[in-house]
């Protein structure tokens, strides 16, 4: 939804996030497809978050931002870690389903923290213009890691750009959303 403002399509995908993570702990039958849709997923929604909603988050704080935004950050990026961990595994390792339900529950920790804290610090602290505008990060992170692709859009550079491994999915998606907040009034 274009007009949807950034807190928003962050609890969706929040919410999409915790959906994929109980598809896979039940067994679904396409688990590598939906755990590259989780990787995705989490890297546009990362990505975002560290880049532009952490540090507005912070700064609306003024400057006091060690409880709030400190530990996200140092979550992400452990979180970051974990998921390319999980890809150099490969799903059908015998570890990953372990591994996996450890990291779903860490990232479901964070997800409340961030809703709790910070998101109703944004809502509190910025305009319902500002917000809508935020939102641009997420979709500047989706431009380069889509979370939708078409299973057969092997003609497309999009397929190309997919086939990443986690951690490159994150540099490209974080370069893209500096890119697009060098452009923004935050
Ligand atoms: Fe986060
Ligand atoms: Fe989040």
């Amino acid at each position: 939804m274009p007009d949807q403002d950034v807190v928003d399509l962050l609890t969706a995908q929040h919410e999409e996030i915790t959906s994929l993570f109980a598809q896979l702990r039940a067994g679904h039958e396409a688990k590598q497809d939906v755990f590259t849709d989780l990787v995705r997923l989490l890297v546009v929604h990362e990505s975002a978050e560290e880049e532009v909603v952490h540090p507005v988050a912070g700064r609306a704080r003024f400057g006091a931002d060690d409880e709030v935004v400190k530990p996200r950050l140092a979550e992400e990026n452990e979180a970051k870690r974990t998921l390319s961990e999980l890809y150099d595994l490969g799903v059908d390792h015998p570890d990953f389903d372990a591994k996996l339900a450890a990291f779903a529950d860490a990232v479901a920790e964070h997800a409340a923290h961030e809703e709790a804290e910070e998101f109703t610090l944004l809502r509190a602290q910025y305009s319902s213009t500002q917000l809508r505008r935020m939102a641009g990060s997420v979709r500047a992170a989706e431009a380069v890691a889509p979370t939708r692709p078409h299973p057969h859009a092997g003609e497309s550079a999009v397929a190309n750009l997919l086939a990443g491994p986690p951690l490159a999915l994150f540099d490209r998606a974080r370069d893209a959303v500096r890119d697009w907040r060098s452009k923004q009034d935050l």
